[in-house]
């Protein structure tokens, strides 16, 4: 099922999410699900609370498809190691048609719990070190655009506000 995406303006995308406590079959659903909406947006992460889920659940691929094997999904993630900084260009499925350059780290190591509550970690370099730094943030209610400057940040709001007033967001 493809799930609508959630946009800035929504109260769920800037409240932590909560904890996943059941690792059945309806949250392997879930995870396909997120998957597909993700897909479905032309996205390389996406995390819960961007389909109004409030929990604490993440998936990844920033392959995009192209090999099976880099799908990556994150229940109760924590960011355990960071290193290094780079800083590139960076945008969200629920801001569409925005990008702003964010520094993050280079290098990071997650810890999180796959769909059986088997608690792994894994370290990602580059688009994947951002991604889960990315879908970690928005598992705490944050957005990518409060680690850019107060001028860039309002900026961007203004312009949300006026595509909210023309019905366009
Ligand atoms: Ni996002």
């Amino acid at each position: 099922m493809i799930y609508p995406i959630v946009k800035f303006g929504n109260p769920v995308l800037e409240k932590p999410a909560e904890p996943v406590t059941v690792f059945d079959r309806e949250l392997k659903k879930l995870a396909d699900d997120m998957f597909e909406s993700m897909y479905a947006a032309r996205g390389v992460g996406l995390a819960a609370p961007q389909i109004g889920i409030s929990k604490r659940l993440a998936v990844i691929d920033v392959t995009f498809k192209e090999d099976p094997a880099a799908q990556v999904v994150l229940a109760n993630p924590e960011i355990i190691h960071t290193e290094g900084r780079v800083r590139q260009n960076e945008g969200c499925l629920s801001i569409p048609e925005f990008r702003e350059l964010v520094t993050r780290a280079r290098k990071v190591t997650i810890r999180a719990q796959d769909l059986h509550g088997k608690w792994f970690e894994k370290t990602g370099e580059e688009l994947l070190a951002r991604a889960f730094l990315h879908e970690t943030d928005h598992l705490n209610g944050k957005l990518y655009i409060s680690h850019i400057s107060a001028l860039k940040r309002d900026l961007i709001k203004r312009k949300i506000r006026k595509l909210v007033k023309a019905g366009e967001w």
